[in-house]
């Protein structure tokens, strides 16, 4: 920590190539961002939250349905788990994101669990995510956090470097996928080869809405436990289209998407 006239500062999270390295390519690995006891207690707390009922966070499939096997998530766990939160909001994740995006505050719209269950699994499809969510900018990125090492046999994530570039594509039907490919002009001159991200628990990965990435289906024996953590700048507005998260809240279109259901975590000193 540097003191700076009577403001504690936090170190900086993350160097300056791997900010580069972000807005180059769309997406960033960062490892060791939590500890292995940090990794522990979050592990904990998302097993509760996953089982226990939910008075605010939404299960978006029952088990056993079509969408359960891509992915056995729940929104916005950090609503009714206190230990959730504590991982949600937690400074330096949220500071991360605020540099990688250059953006002089930064809110949560969202977090959820995304869960790979063992037997039956199947694999993210190729997609974009700007394209779900209810902004008119595009500069929102997520934190993907698993709290299992993960890689090719148990569902880790794949990216097309340099993907954000093509602006906002259509949404991808998860599960009856269109070839995202398909919708670049240019693909051999626009596109890279993805690359394959394997993490060990306590690293994760950040990722702009518009970066293409995919995870593989989870062929082990154990759930696939991941934290995703979706972040805006503050400023951003709201499109108007239909999400989970905005329906009922009553914002007008256009309308900057603030208050302390999406509350600021990180700001410039
Ligand atoms: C996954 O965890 O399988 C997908 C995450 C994402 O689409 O951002
Ligand atoms: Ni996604």
């Amino acid at each position: 920590m540097n003191q700076t006239k009577g403001m504690v500062r936090m170190e900086m999270p993350v160097t300056r190539e791997q900010i580069e390295f972000y807005r180059e390519n769309g997406f960033v690995q960062i490892d060791n961002v939590l500890t292995q006891e940090e990794v522990a207690e979050m592990a904990e707390a998302m097993e509760e939250a996953m089982t226990e009922k939910s008075v605010n966070a939404v299960k978006t499939d029952k088990s056993g349905g079509s969408y359960y096997r891509v992915l056995n998530q729940k929104v916005n766990v950090w609503r009714d788990h206190g230990v959730m939160a504590k991982y949600s909001l937690h400074p330096k994740v949220a500071e991360i994101a605020r540099l990688l995006s250059g953006a002089s505050k930064m809110r949560l719209f969202h977090d959820h669990a995304l869960w790979k269950m063992p037997e039956d699994s199947k694999a993210t499809p190729w997609h974009q995510d700007a394209p779900y969510w209810p902004m008119n900018q595009t500069q929102a990125l997520s934190a993907w956090i698993p709290v299992d090492d993960v890689d090719e046999k148990n569902g880790c994530m794949m990216f097309v470097p340099g993907s954000h570039k093509e602006g906002k594509l259509k949404g991808i039907d998860f599960l009856e996928p269109q070839n995202i490919f398909d919708y670049v002009q240019d693909k051999e001159a626009n596109l890279k080869k993805p690359v394959v991200v394997p993490l060990k628990k306590g690293s994760c990965t950040f990722h702009s809405g518009l970066t293409f990435h995919y995870a593989y289906p989870n062929m082990s024996d154990k759930p696939r436990r991941v934290l995703a953590l979706i972040y805006m700048p503050d400023g951003t507005t709201y499109s108007g289209a239909g999400h989970i998260c905005t329906d009922n809240f009553g914002l007008q279109k256009d309308e900057p998407i603030r208050g302390g259901t999406f509350p600021i975590l990180a700001r410039e000193i």
